[in-house]
């Protein structure tokens, strides 16, 4: 992946940045001049709290809360942490629950990097087997857990975690219905574990805010130990790197709050600063409004090229998502889409990347999907690696 992407000339639709033209310089700009202009103390240039700057903590949680709606159980500013990345906040959690050995239950697909953290950790993904269209398949699920018995491997299962808004890579999100139906599941099966809910691309919905409650909100979670996971990385300055998680139980959460300590004692401050600043005058929520719009042109240029391309007379399959920066793309038979395979070589002699869809999927992982990002490229580069990888598939197809 390093020496393709050492070629200038290798479009990327693998990596999951965001769209550079887009980023916020002109906010950003305007919060730091407030900030350094001002009268009082710089003390965003010293170093802040463990657990994050306590106003941007109230506004997440507030933010947080009102996304679920009026009578929601709120998050808790008090039980909220602020991370370099909500991929920190990820690494702690897991780290707090899991040891080497043990197992965590993901979606299929899931979000790759998260399992190659579960991999460094010695800690086992196990994926909830899926239907067709994403949707959970619940009596797949109930099957599998019940095979796991009163076997020392059941013991062994020590968090769920859940992409519901717009996942990495599937772009699927989950009905209030189904997720009420999976807690009810695991409450029958005795599997109290405690549930990550992985929020990155909540607001990256492209019509709006998708209408189901998080887990935070959501009475047949109410037995579970929660932690919500959010970042500000992908709807707004993905450099500031910034991201939050609300937790519902004060021991898990104090242990996270110890082991940061331990890494950094608290994520920058200054970026903290900024983003108090520019969700205090609404900045972000104008940011996110127009970024809607921008991805959900970016989705609907990368679906047509690939379409003009001839991609789906060729066989391959996938559905225009709603939300996030993905495509998930499902190879005809007898392609291979893994790394270093012919499929992959034919993309390397066109020049355009791709995430190979076995990383995304615990075992067993198939090896026929592909993951294309529309985050990062755009115009003629993303119509281009489109493109380049339609000739790609047509050059793997029988004669
Ligand atoms: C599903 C998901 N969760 C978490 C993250 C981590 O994002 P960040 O550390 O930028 O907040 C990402 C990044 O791509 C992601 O796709």
């Amino acid at each position: 992946m390093n020496t393709a992407l050492a070629d200038p000339g290798m479009l990327s639709l693998a990596a999951g940045f965001t769209d550079t033209a887009t980023l916020p310089a002109r906010a950003v700009g305007d919060a730091v001049a407030a900030l350094v202009g001002g009268e009082g103390p710089v003390e965003f240039l010293q170093y802040g709290a463990n657990r994050g700057r306590e106003r941007l903590r109230r506004q997440l949680a507030a933010r947080t809360a009102a996304l679920d709606g009026p009578g929601a159980a709120v998050a808790d500013p008090d039980l909220t942490i602020i991370g370099n990345g909500s991929q920190q906040l990820l690494h702690l959690a897991i780290s707090v629950l899991a040891d080497p050995g043990d197992i965590v239950l993901v979606e299929r697909p899931t979000y790759f990097v998260f399992m190659e953290m579960l991999g460094g950790l010695g800690v086992e993904p196990m994926g909830l087997p899926a239907r067709p269209d994403g949707a959970l398949d619940l009596p797949g699920c109930e099957q599998m857990i019940s095979a796991l018995g009163a076997s020392a491997r059941r013991g062994r299962v020590k968090a769920l975690y859940l992409m519901s808004y717009f996942g990495n890579p599937s772009g699927i999100s989950r009905t209030e219905a189904e997720k009420i139906a999976l807690a009810g599941m695991l409450e029958r099966a005795g599997l109290i574990v405690p549930v990550l809910e992985d929020a990155a691309y909540r607001d990256l919905g492209f019509a709006g805010t998708w209408p189901a409650r998080s887990v935070l909100a959501l009475d047949a979670y109410r037995a579970f130990p929660r932690l919500y996971l959010g970042t500000l990385t992908k709807p707004f300055a993905t450099g500031l790197k910034i991201g939050y998680a609300h937790a519902t139980e004060r021991g898990w959460f104090d242990r996270m709050c110890w082991l940061k300590g331990h890494e950094d004692f608290g994520s920058a401050n200054f970026p903290q600063a900024i983003l108090e600043a520019v969700i205090e005058s609404g900045a972000l929520e104008r940011h996110i409004a127009g970024l809607r719009a921008t991805y959900a042109a970016k989705m609907h240029a990368l679906d047509a090229a690939l379409e003009a391309g001839g991609l789906r007379a060729l066989g391959w399959d996938w559905a225009r998502p709603e939300g996030g920066l993905y495509l998930w793309l499902r190879a005809p038979d007898g392609i291979d889409t893994d790394g270093e395979g012919p499929f992959w070589r034919a993309c390397m002699h066109e020049r355009v990347l791709y995430v190979p869809g076995s990383l995304c999927l615990a075992a067993p992982a198939e090896r026929r999907f592909v993951r294309l990002s529309f985050g990062v490229l755009a115009g003629d580069a993303l119509a281009g690696a489109a493109a380049r990888f339609c000739r790609a598939a047509a050059s793997m197809a029988p004669t």
